[in-house]
């Protein structure tokens, strides 16, 4: 089966984009990594997937002042030329509007720092010490119009430990990122799924 080109979209220093680089570069991974796009021209992921041969862009998303559209038109012409067929959202962190989400629909896969529906938006580590949950987590989705919601993929739970503070659960939150990330990409990339509702299931 041919392997689906994957844009990855940063802000940051991109350490689940490194992970999804990293597993692309298994023979047998069914998507390659074409470009990593930042919304971000600082962004340090960038200098990283330079260093490995990957094709980077940015567009600066300040650029375009509060014209969220036009921002997008401009990050949808560079996924165009690059012949895109998916998109991994990583730690990308502008509210897309619906029309780039349906442009990507069943495409796009974003990962996010909590067990959803739980703990969407942001500062998700602390909530979750204030609260006093014992499990956390992190959640692989598709991207639909509403923030942090979509059908799940991929989940990982982690418990939280009496000697946690915010910093040390990040941690390991992310290290479950890195592992569920490039596995949700796999079975998508390798048309594995199917979506019903809100439910994901393995194609029969
Ligand atoms: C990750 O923890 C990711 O889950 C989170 O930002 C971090 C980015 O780190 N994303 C969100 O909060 C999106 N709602 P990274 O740049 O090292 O991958």
């Amino acid at each position: 089966m041919k392997k689906k080109r994957v844009a990855i979209l940063i802000s940051g220093r991109g350490s689940n984009m490194m992970a999804l680089v990293e597993a692309a570069v298994a023979p047998d991974f069914p998507a390659e990594i074409a470009l990593v796009l930042s919304n971000r021209p600082d962004a340090a992921g960038l200098d990283w997937a330079a260093s490995r041969g990957i094709r980077t862009a940015s567009i600066d998303h300040k650029t375009y002042g509060k014209d969220r559209e036009a921002f997008e038109r401009a990050m949808q012409g560079v996924l165009e030329d690059n012949s895109i067929d998916l998109v991994c959202l990583a730690g990308f962190m502008r509210v897309l509007t619906p029309w780039f989400v349906a442009q990507w629909q069943g495409r796009m896969l974003n990962i996010h720092p909590a067990l959803l529906p739980s703990y969407r938006g942001l500062h998700t580590h602390e909530r979750a010490l204030e609260d006093g949950v014992k499990i956390h987590g992190c959640t692989v989705h598709f991207v639909v119009p509403e923030m942090d919601a979509g059908p799940i993929i991929l989940q990982a739970a982690v418990p939280v430990e009496d000697s946690d503070d915010a910093d040390a659960l990040a941690a390991r939150v992310l290290t479950q990122e890195h592992r569920i990330y490039p596995q949700a990409l796999a079975l998508v990339a390798a048309d594995k799924l199917r979506i019903e509702g809100n439910r994901v299931l393995m194609r029969a």
